[in-house]
């Protein structure tokens, strides 16, 4: 059985190791803050010192971190895990960056002989315990299949995408939905509150009609209840939303309201709701 190392154990980055540990793989973790490696390695997990030698100890190397900076810093410098790869080791990106970055991380990696994959996630830190997430994978599908058994310990729909970099690109595509749809889903709320329409008539209107979406179904009730519990924080998704801009201005995708997103939810995390979840954006409407 191939030896795992994951790097990355915040919010998703934990449950998912817990998974892959769960199904028998050898695992090895590293956190820059230690302190969220505990529970794992109380399951049984190694803890190495640095990314250098976490990859070190393992065949197929995984990160989970919040953007292209972390990525940078944890396969670079004197204890990169860069150092560490080589012919038969395997280095898959799970985190969520762009197709550019991520392609120029695969040429970085592909050169000490090592293969990389960029395999972002769909779904949040609770889909991810229960290791239905669906996985986009880019580059090599003979190297997907090599780690097959890996990724369907973390997740329910396995999707093959294309060369390196295209899942991080459709990964921005359904971040632009998710972030658009939570948009309209505050503002349909605030509009229907103020025609005085009781919010479980809201709820079940608009849980059997044409726009029935699982977003509307997980969110609308934590908006209503004032429950931002962070599955999903702003941060994150401004972040995300920064990256579509980037993305959409390289490639000329024209995208007027993707802009009008981006700076409702960079709003929001300037009001002081960069912690809480998505969700929270309903709240900032009641600041006007
Ligand atoms: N949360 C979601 O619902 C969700 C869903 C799908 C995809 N994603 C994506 O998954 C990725 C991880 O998200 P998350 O929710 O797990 O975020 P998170 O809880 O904030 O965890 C981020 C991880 O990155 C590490 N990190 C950040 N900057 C670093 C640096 N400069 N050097 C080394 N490590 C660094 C953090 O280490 P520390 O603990 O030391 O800060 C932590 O391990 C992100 O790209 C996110 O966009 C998130």
């Amino acid at each position: 059985m191939k030896s795992v190392a994951f790097i990355g154990t915040g919010l998703m980055g934990r449950p998912m190791a817990a998974n892959v540990m769960e199904k028998g793989f050898p695992i090895t973790v590293y956190n820059r803050t230690k302190e969220k490696t505990k529970q794992l390695v109380s399951a049984g997990a190694r803890l190495a010192e640095n990314p250098r030698q976490a990859a070190e100890e393992s065949d197929v190397v995984i990160t989970m971190l919040s953007n292209i900076e972390a990525v940078e810093s944890v396969l670079s410098g004197e204890h990169g895990l860069i150092r560490a790869l080589g012919k038969d080791k395997v280095f898959i990106d799970m985190s969520t960056i762009t197709p550019a970055a991520s392609r120029k991380f695969s040429e970085l990696v592909e050169a000490t002989g090592a293969k990389m994959l960029d395999a972002p996630v769909v779904g949040t830190s609770s889909v991810a315990e229960k290791g239905e997430l669906s996985i986009l994978v880019g580059g090599d599908p003979r190297v997907l299949d090599d780690v097959r058994d890996i990724f369907h310990a973390m997740g329910k729909f396995i999707f093959h995408v294309g060369d390196h970099g295209s899942a991080c690109g459709m990964k921005l595509v359904v971040n632009h939905f998710i972030s658009g749809m939570i948009g309209l889903l505050a503002e349909g709320l605030e509009l229907s509150e103020k025609l005085g329409i009781d919010s479980s008539v809201f709820s079940n209107v608009l849980n059997t009609s044409a726009v029935k979406s699982p977003v509307y179904e997980l969110r609308a009730p934590k908006m209503m209840a004032g429950d931002h519990a962070t599955q999903f924080p702003i941060r994150l998704l401004v972040k995300d939303l920064n990256y579509i801009t980037q993305t959409a201005e390289k490639v000329g995708a024209v995208m007027p309201m993707h802009s009008l997103v981006r700076d409702l939810f960079s709003l929001a995390a300037t009001y002081g709701y960069a912690e809480q979840d998505i969700s929270a954006i309903y709240e900032m409407f009641d600041r006007k």
